[in-house]
């Protein structure tokens, strides 16, 4: 029963009210349960949910202001939250084997194999925590827009995609001031592709239905999950209705291993330019104007649509230029009005941006990211090896300046915990327009070899870097970095 394209309206995730905002850190609370939502009209989806929503709902923070999240957890397996592109110290990172075990799990840990809950038998450094467990995030970071979603070893995917994720903004007064577009102006895109069955159940192929003890999904799916449904907020193919005015869209690709590109089309067939105003960790120096938009897996874009000229009455369709069929849609805008518009995109954005020169790296190191075979089955490397939790893969000291290559057989969206950094190269070139700003996730292409320059600042401990095609990352394409 899927609905007609751009009919559905779009659907904004609740924001979440803090439980406690004494001694300057906002407090909040959120179970994790099982639920179920109208997706698709007339049926019922069930879903694993953040406080009963998909998304779950949005966190709006200040920059350098503490937020405690107590997770609870209802859900029938254990869960790990992470903030993605959150300066978190690692105790707090979501670390895969660091499980919010559920209310009601009575089978001890080491009932599980090598794998999953298994995995904290084999790391001494792993902690279990019952049913509850509180993160602290610093957010001591350049605004922009983070999600949390669950990172539980060998079953982040199907959690995902079942459900497992939300949005949590930084601002700071700075930001405020440039007079982007804001309020209702303003609007977060969670685009994620999903799959169904007849009775509305989402599609999913799991080895193991229950995503207790058997990781990985079934042969074909090897290369990641792809849904034939496109979710913008959780709701298919949706319309929103706009002012003649800028708009804001803080846009996230939370798929498993979809690729969009991304334009604003008008009924004409003219196209809307996209001014790009942020990446994944914040504002650039200046706009980019993109006539399409690549965005992988857990990128995030921050951009700025002008409808003014788009006639009354008339459509913007957001198209994917790498879909097919009712995979080239995503989402549509009507104009349903003339009105003022006071926001202005200001030609200097931000004067804080790193830049790092190829002369600051104290070291440069290279990885692989390719296929490989993992248990005797199909796997995701990174240098030949899968993920393993009580081996340490790199270790930096904090505050070096390091240049790394990565090096793909596919598209491998790379990923880095706990530091944003800059594209230095693809392919030997210099970098693509929409590589600027600061990254916390780069799009390695298929055969490319690109380069990345950060700094290891932020806290000393073990965190991840992997590829955020998800169901890589699950079949081993993950590796620890040690910051001492
Ligand atoms: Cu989106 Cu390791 O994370
Ligand atoms: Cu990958």
């Amino acid at each position: 029963p899927l609905p007609p394209p751009f009919e559905v309206p779009l659907p904004l995730p609740p924001v979440l009210k803090p439980v406690s905002t004494a001694g300057g850190v906002d407090r909040y609370e959120i179970t994790q349960r099982e639920t179920s939502a109208e997706i698709l009209p007339g049926v019922r989806t069930p879903l694993w949910t953040y406080e009963g929503t998909f998304p779950g709902p949005t966190i709006e923070s200040r920059r350098g202001r503490p937020v405690t999240v107590t997770h609870r957890n209802e859900l029938p397996v254990p869960t790990v939250v992470h903030l993605h592109g959150g300066r978190t110290p690692a105790s707090s990172d979501g670390y895969p084997t660091d499980l919010v075990l559920p209310e009601k799990w009575h089978e001890p840990v080491s009932m599980h194999g090598m794998h999953g809950m298994g995995g904290n038998m084999r790391d001494p450094r792993a902690v279990v925590t019952r049913r509850i467990r509180d993160y602290t995030f610093p957010l001591d970071q350049r605004p922009t827009l983070l999600w949390y979603h669950d990172h539980r070893m060998d079953f982040t995917a199907p959690a995902i995609w079942r459900g497992l994720a939300g949005l949590h903004l930084v601002r700071d007064a700075a930001e405020e001031a440039l007079g982007l577009p804001s309020g209702r102006r303003e609007l977060p895109l969670m685009i994620a592709d999903r799959a169904f069955t007849a009775d509305g159940s989402l599609r999913y192929p799991a080895l193991d239905r229950d995503l207790r003890t058997r990781p990985g999904v079934e042969e074909p799916y090897a290369a990641g999950v792809l849904g034939d449904v496109i979710l913008v907020n959780g709701a298919p193919w949706p319309v929103h209705e706009v002012d003649a005015a800028r708009y804001r869209l803080r846009v996230l690709n939370a798929s498993n291993a979809r690729h969009y590109d991304l334009e604003a089309v008008l009924d004409d067939g003219r196209r809307l330019d996209l001014v790009q105003v942020g990446a994944d960790q914040g504002l650039l120096a200046s706009p980019v104007v993109h006539r399409n938009l690549p965005i992988a897996p857990a990128e995030r874009y921050d951009v700025v649509l002008d409808f003014a000229r788009v006639p009354v009455g008339g459509r913007v369709r957001i198209v994917n230029r790498l879909g097919s069929g009712r995979t080239r849609d995503v989402m549509a805008f009507r104009v349903a009005r003339r009105a003022a518009d006071d926001s202005r995109v200001p030609r200097v954005l931000s004067r804080d941006l790193p830049s790092w020169r190829r002369s600051d790296a104290v070291r440069t190191r290279e990885f692989s990211f390719r296929a490989g075979r993992m248990d005797g089955g199909h796997g995701w490397l990174i240098d030949g090896r899968p993920f393993d939790p009580s081996r340490t893969d790199v270790t930096t000291r904090l505050g070096d300046t390091e240049v790394w290559r990565l090096v793909a057989d596919v598209h491998h969206p790379v990923h880095l915990h706990m530091v944003g950094f800059r594209v230095l190269s693809r392919g030997g070139r210099p970098p693509l327009p929409h590589d600027a700003g600061l990254k916390d996730t780069i799009s390695l292409r298929p055969g490319e070899a690109a380069e990345i320059i950060t700094r290891f600042d932020g806290y000393r401990g073990r965190f991840l870097f992997h590829c955020h095609n998800a169901e890589h990352e699950d079949m081993g394409m993950m590796a620890n970095l040690e910051v001492t």
